[in-house]
């Protein structure tokens, strides 16, 4: 039984080509970097840094945003190498399938399910929460069993996740231009906290800058951080130790930039255009995170900002409650595209699967007139309506950390891997320092998993558990790898 045949970069490429399974080519490097950043900015920016401000890190919390950025520009360094030497759907499942066999590549586009599935629903029922906010300011009331804070089915939740599915049925190129607006929209916002937050900053708020270290309650059990469990240390708010802390918390922002990747197929050059897509769009993201993070902890002191919508709600504490309705306005835009973009990258993670056997392969046809992948973006599309209507996901939200955490750490490896068995092939664009860079990026990303509590590591294994078993009953005998001439 071999689980670790590989799938070489050539026949991935060519796969690419099969006349059923082609998407369409459409998008630019201008596309993508428009793409990352309609799904990074999201609920990141627009909630947890207040949260973070207040719990952890104080006005510091822009140097929390800045580590976060570094460890994940090492690993989008990564991610850059590996799209553009092997420009296929599929992100870091496919780069695992030519590296390090098809197992761990299952593995890993299991993985990705788990991050963006449950991603896409936890950010539709965030983006419910705003919708009804905003409603009920505008005098209309939703009943609160079908909206609001606890509802039996969250239906606004649904609606958005049904009717992104359309646009994503209806083609790539559309798709890319309803996130033109929407990222417009939501950046003009971004700009707006920035430049005018900048009048209502006081000095004063910016003192102490890192505040003095304290410990935090102690937390049991298995809601401890796993690096708590292991090495018996007690976590710390606040202080240079709290600063990594909330690293670990606002790397969520970040979440996206890998996403670009799974977009490979559908890219006019994706050589050059993949690499500027995934490091512009991180860097644009970066840049705005530290510049509204320090605004907004100077306008108000981070003992007061709000947990909920801090960056709406500093500008209702200086007295400027037009600015907080523009915000709200822009942070449901904004999480709309995210929410499109993680629907997005699964089906193509889904559609490599699909294609390689490992999954139905049927599933994996294009439709001959929209271009895209018509039956698994409707799938999709319905899982995540009904996760996001009926379960309360807050909790889970720690997995797609622990996901996403974990692909990057086996992209990372996998650039080492690739250079070492396959050192001939074309990169367009080569990640500096190697081995040293990737190293440092499997470290810094095995580090932030260690701070996620010890549910959520148990959470991952028994989905990782399931995975493996479904490999063994399905894809290991259905697979393409081994029965070539099945190919179409
Ligand atoms: N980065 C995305 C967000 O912050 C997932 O919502």
């Amino acid at each position: 039984m071999d689980i670790f045949r590989t799938k070489s970069v050539e026949q991935s490429i060519r796969d690419t080509e099969a006349p059923e399974h082609r998407l369409r080519k459409r998008l630019t490097a201008v596309d993508l970097t428009v793409f990352g950043i309609g799904v990074i900015i999201g609920t990141g920016i627009f909630v947890l840094t207040g949260q973070v401000a207040r719990e952890m890190a104080g006005p510091a919390v822009a140097i929390s945003f800045v580590v976060a950025g570094v460890v994940c520009g090492l690993a989008a360094l990564c991610y850059a190498e590996f799209a553009s030497t092997i420009p296929v759907a599929g992100s870091a499942y496919t780069f695992s399938f030519a590296t390090l066999g098809e197992f761990p590549a299952w593995i890993i586009g299991w993985d990705l399910l788990l991050e963006m599935a449950l991603a896409a629903a936890v950010v539709a029922v965030g983006w419910s929460g705003y919708f009804s906010a905003l409603l009920t300011s505008a005098g209309v009331h939703l009943p609160p069993s079908i909206a609001g804070e606890d509802p039996v089915v969250d239906v606004p939740a649904m609606a958005v996740v049904l009717i992104l599915t359309a646009v994503l049925i209806a083609g790539i190129k559309l798709s890319s231009r309803v996130n033109l607006v929407i990222v417009i929209i939501k950046v003009t916002v971004v700009l707006l906290v920035i430049l005018a937050g900048l009048f209502f900053i006081s000095m004063a708020n910016y003192t102490p800058f890192v505040p003095e270290p304290q410990p935090t309650p102690t937390v049991e059990g298995v809601q401890a951080p796993l690096i708590q469990v292991l090495f018996g240390i007690t976590p710390v708010a606040f202080g240079v130790l709290g600063i990594f802390t909330a690293a670990a918390i606002v790397f969520f922002a970040f979440i996206g930039f890998d996403i670009v990747a799974t977009a490979a197929e559908e890219t006019i050059e994706p050589q050059r255009a993949l690499p500027r897509g995934i490091l512009g769009s991180l860097v644009i993201c970066t840049l705005l995170y530290v510049a509204v993070s320090l605004v907004v902890v100077g306008m108000q002191p981070y003992t007061e900002l709000s947990t909920a919508a801090p960056l709406a709600d500093a500008f209702t504490a200086v007295g400027q409650p037009w600015a907080a309705a523009l915000i709200s306005i822009g942070a449901i835009a904004g999480l709309t595209t995210v929410v499109m973009i993680l629907m997005l990258g699964q089906t193509r993670v889904l559609f490599a699967m699909c294609r390689d056997g490992l999954l139905p392969r049927p599933l994996a046809k294009v439709h001959p007139r929209t271009g895209t992948p018509a039956l698994l973006t409707a799938i999709v599309g319905v899982v995540a309506a009904l996760l996001a209507g009926f379960i309360s996901l807050s909790a889970l939200a720690e997995l797609v950390n622990i996901g996403t955490l974990f692909a990057f750490v086996v992209v990372s490896a996998g650039v080492i891997i690739l250079r070492r068995t396959r050192p001939d092939l074309p990169r367009a664009f080569r990640a500096p320092l190697v081995p040293l860079l990737p190293i440092l990026s499997v470290l810094a990303c095995l580090y932030l998993m260690l701070n996620l509590p010890v549910e959520t590591w148990l959470r991952f294994l028994i989905w990782m558990v399931i995975g493996a078993v479904l490999y063994f009953a399905y894809g290991y005998r259905h697979s393409m790898v081994a029965e070539p001439g099945r190919r179409s």
